[in-house]
C-alpha cells in the first residue's frame, strides 16, 4: 500500500515559523474536507463537472476495446510512435517510463518479449521530428495520434508530416498504420478519422487532458506495449476507495493537498518541489508539475475575484539533483514544500564489489547501490529538517501497475481537493487556450483573424 508520511511538516520537528500544528490544522478542516469529498463523489457523473475521470478506474469496457487492439496489432510493428502534447502525452510517457524496463528501445525484441519500441513526440522540434523519422522503418511503425481537441496545432501538424511520409512508403495501407484518440464527435480529427478510416479511440467528455491517463488516452500506449493496464485499473479502484473516505485522519490525498494549501497560506511556501529517488519515476515529475501548473495556477476564484493562484511546482531527481538543487533547497530562500517519492524494494538489488578496501571508497564495498541510494534519501530529509525545509514522502512497495495506478491517482484527488481548498476551477486552462488561440491566429487559421491582429500589435510594440 502507499503510505504517506507528513511528519516532517510539524512545528515539533522544524519548528513554529515553518511548521503547522498538523493535528489541530487536521480537526479545524476536518468538516470542510469531509464536504469536499462528499460533493466531489457526488458530482462527478453530472455532465459539465469534469469529473468523469473519477470514474475511469471502473471503465471496463476501455480496457476491453484497448486490449483487443492491442492484441490485434500484436507482433505487426516494431515500433510504436506516439503524437501528443501536455495532458495527451505526459501520463502515457511517465508510466512507460515506469513500468518498462529501463532502456527499452535499446533492448533486443526477444528482451522486450516481442513488444514494439516507443517513442513519445511531444514537441515540434524540426530537427527532432526528422531525425526520428528518418531513423524508425515506417512500414513498421504504428503511429497513434492522441487529441482530445482534434485541432491542437503542435499534434495535428506532426500528424500531418508523417500521414504524409506514412503515405509514401505505404500507400493505401497508411490508414492501417494509424490509431487516433480523441473525442467522440467534435474535432477535425475525429472527421479525419472517419473520413479516411483510421481506428479511434475515445477521450471520454468530461476528461481534461491532464486527468486523462486512464482513459485510452494512457492505457493504448501501455497496452500496446504489453504493460499490464488491468494491474493498474485494479490499482486506481483500490485507490478509490480509500480515497472516498471523508475522514481526514485517513485520507492521504486529503492530507497533503491541505498540507500544501496550509503551507502556501499560512507560511508562505508556494513552491512545490517533487523529488522521486528512482529514475523511473522522473518523468511522473513532470506528469505531477502540469497536473499541478494547469490544475491550480488561476486568475480568478469560482467567485469572479482576481486571486492568481496557484503552486508552483518543479521537478527533482533523486539523487542527481542533490548535487544540483538541495544547496538551494537547504540554504536559500524557506518558501517551498518538498515531497520524495520513494520506493521500498527496487527490483534489482546491485551489489558494490569488495574492491579499493584500503582507500577512502573502502567503506563502500560490500554494500548494495540499494543502500546508498536510500542513504542518500535519508540525508537529504535530515539536512532539509535540520534546516527547518518542510518535507513529505511518498512511499510506493515496488514499481508495479498497481501501485503506478495508485500513484497517480492519489495526486488527481489530491489536486481536485486543493482546487476547492483555494475555491478555484481545477479543471480549465484558460492561459494554455489563449496561447492556443494566438498560435492559430499567427498560422492563419480562418476564424481567428481578430486575435491575429492583436499578436502582431503586441509584438511589433
Ligand atoms: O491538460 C490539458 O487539457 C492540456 O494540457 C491538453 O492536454 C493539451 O493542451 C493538449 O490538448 P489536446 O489533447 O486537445 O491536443
Amino acid at each position: 500500500m502507499l503510505e504517506f508520511n507528513y511528519k516532517n511538516i510539524q512545528q515539533e520537528v522544524i519548528g513554529e515559523e515553518n511548521g503547522l500544528n498538523i493535528s489541530e490544522e487536521f480537526a479545524n478542516y476536518a468538516s470542510k474536507i469531509e464536504q469536499i469529498i462528499t460533493d466531489l463523489n457526488q458530482k462527478k457523473d453530472k455532465p459539465g463537472q469534469w469529473l468523469q475521470w473519477m470514474n475511469l478506474g471502473y471503465s471496463e469496457e476501455t480496457v476491453w476495446y484497448v486490449k483487443e487492439y492491442a492484441a490485434m496489432v500484436e507482433g505487426r510493428f516494431d515500433n510504436v510512435l506516439i503524437l501528443g502534447i501536455g495532458g495527451s502525452a505526459l501520463g502515457g510517457a511517465a508510466l512507460c517510463e515506469a513500468l518498462l524496463k529501463p532502456y527499452w528501445n535499446l533492448l533486443s525484441v526477444s528482451d522486450r518479449g516481442n513488444y514494439p519500441r516507443i517513442f513519445f513526440l511531444d514537441n515540434i522540434d524540426p530537427d527532432q521530428m526528422d531525425a526520428l523519422l528518418n531513423t524508425l522503418d515506417l512500414k513498421r511503425t504504428l503511429v497513434n495520434v492522441i487529441t482530445k481537441s482534434g485541432s491542437t496545432a503542435e499534434t495535428m501538424a506532426q500528424f500531418m508530416v508523417i500521414k504524409d511520409r506514412l503515405q509514401q512508403v505505404l500507400g493505401d495501407d497508411y490508414r492501417k498504420a494509424i490509431v487516433a484518440t480523441t473525442d467522440a464527435e467534435i474535432g477535425v480529427l475525429r472527421q479525419l478519422s472517419n473520413e479516411e478510416g483510421y481506428k479511434t479511440f475515445t477521450v471520454p467528455d468530461d476528461v481534461g487532458g491532464r486527468f486523462s491517463v486512464f482513459s485510452a488516452v494512457g492505457l493504448l500506449p501501455l497496452a500496446l506495449v504489453g504493460i499490464d493496464i488491468d494491474e493498474i485499473v485494479e490499482g486506481i479502484k483500490n485507490m478509490d476507495l480509500i480515497l472516498k473516505n471523508t475522514d481526514i485522519n485517513k485520507n492521504i490525498a486529503a492530507q497533503n493537498a491541505l498540507i500544501h494549501y496550509l503551507m502556501d497560506k499560512k507560511k508562505n511556501k508556494n513552491l512545490s518541489v517533487i523529488m522521486p529517488y528512482s529514475s523511473r519515476l522522473k518523468y511522473v515529475a513532470d506528469w505531477y508539475v502540469q497536473l499541478w501548473a494547469e490544475s491550480l495556477g488561476k486568475e480568478y476564484d469560482k467567485n469572479g475575484n482576481k486571486v492568481n493562484n496557484g503552486i508552483t511546482p518543479i521537478k527533482a531527481l533523486g539523487v542527481t539533483d542533490i548535487h544540483s538543487q538541495t544547496q538551494l533547497y537547504t540554504e536559500g530562500p524557506n518558501d517551498k514544500l518538498i515531497t520524495f517519492i520513494r520506493v521500498d524494494e527496487f527490483d534489482t538489488k546491485l551489489e558494490i564489489p569488495k574492491i579499493y578496501e584500503y582507500t577512502g571508497i573502502g567503506y563502500l564495498g560490500g554494500k548494495t547501490i540499494n543502500e546508498l541510494m536510500s542513504a542518500e534519501a535519508d540525508s537529504t530529509m535530515v539536512a532539509l529538517c535540520d534546516y527547518k525545509r518542510p518535507n513529505v514522502t511518498v512511499s510506493i512497495p515496488k514499481i508495479t501497475p498497481y501501485y503506478m495506478g495508485q500513484l497517480l491517482y492519489m495526486y488527481e484527488v489530491e489536486a481536485a481537493i486543493i482546487g476547492e481548498l483555494y475555491n478555484i476551477d481545477a479543471f480549465n486552462e484558460p492561459g494554455v487556450e489563449q496561447i492556443k488561440n494566438y498560435t492559430y491566429a499567427l498560422m492563419e487559421r480562418v476564424g481567428y483573424e481578430d486575435s491575429a491582429h492583436h499578436v502582431k500589435e503586441i509584438k511589433e510594440l
